[in-house]
């Protein structure tokens, strides 16, 4: 496997490995790019088709949605169409492979992510969502959780917009938009994981929106090997080990190096 990596490329990934066989505590920080390979485009991706005039951040907050609430409910499940029918790909799959051989290996992995898509889940891992998910809704007044109990409906991106059986108020994706404070429990699990860790992986995030930005800097000052995987370079001034190729080449890859050790 680690032949059909690039050469340059086989040195970083050898030695991430080595990095990662000696962390007791590891602790990962996933974003859009990770998804990119499932075919889902990633926040600073152009917007395509009908949402082509808009940038994500004048569509994700709380002042769009009081602006326009049926443009901002549209524009949800205008994604929520796209990525319905999205696979998790190799990279989840490799994450989730190590999260379910860390007890094995001695390792203890906690697996934050900035996406709101489930295709962690879906691969099977356990993933600690900082933004919130994008297939579930709760009321815009009242804040209280809104399911569609019509379960065996089919997948409705019904763009009208439904109002709270409790409260009138308008419902909403349960997503922490532009402005808005991420989950307490949430971040505070992410904070912990990131201050306690050994090695801290960063894997296709563009580093640039914070407080989930600043994990990797915490993790450094904490005494933590940063290690990044992203085909383009970030702002990222804190990163030991970087892995310039896409998560679903270099992941399967890496993770192999660590799970199996016949292969080498
Ligand atoms: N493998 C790894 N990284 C990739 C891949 C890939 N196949 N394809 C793209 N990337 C990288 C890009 O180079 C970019 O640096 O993924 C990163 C995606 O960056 P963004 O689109 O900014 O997404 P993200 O970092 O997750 O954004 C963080 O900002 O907009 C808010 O709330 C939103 O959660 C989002 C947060």
């Amino acid at each position: 496997m680690v032949a059909e990596l690039p050469a340059e490329l086989i040195g970083q990934v050898e030695q991430a490995a080595q990095l990662l066989q000696s962390a007791k505590r590891v602790c990962i920080l996933t974003g859009a790019g990770i998804s990119a390979e499932s075919g889902i485009p990633t926040f600073r991706d152009k917007q395509t088709g009908l949402w082509e005039k808009f940038r994500a951040e004048d569509l994700a907050s709380p002042v769009a949605f009081a602006r326009d609430p049926k443009l901002v409910w549209s524009w949800y499940q205008w994604r929520r169409q796209l990525v319905h029918d999205k696979a998790p790909n190799p990279a989840h799959q490799a994450l989730a492979q190590w999260q379910a051989a860390s007890s094995s290996l001695g390792q203890h992995i906690t697996l934050i992510t900035q996406n709101v898509d489930d295709l962690h889940e879906q691969a099977g891992s356990d993933a600690i969502h900082l933004h919130g998910h994008l297939w579930k809704n709760r009321c815009s007044q009242c804040d209280s959780i809104y399911e569609d109990n019509a379960k065996d409906k089919p997948l409705d991106f019904d763009e009208q917009l439904i109002t709270c059986p409790h409260c009138g108020g308008y419902i909403r994706p349960d997503i922490v938009w532009f402005g808005e404070a991420l989950p307490a429990a949430a971040w505070q699990m992410a904070e912990e994981a990131a201050a306690n860790c050994d090695v801290f992986m960063s894997i296709g995030t563009s580093s640039l929106v914070y407080p989930a930005a600043g994990l990797a800097q915490l993790a450094k000052q904490n005494g933590a090997k940063i290690i990044e995987v992203n085909p383009n370079p970030t702002p990222s001034t804190v990163v030991d080990i970087t892995l310039a190729a896409k998560a679903g080449a270099v992941m399967p890859v890496l993770i192999n190096q660590l799970t199996d050790k016949t292969d080498k």
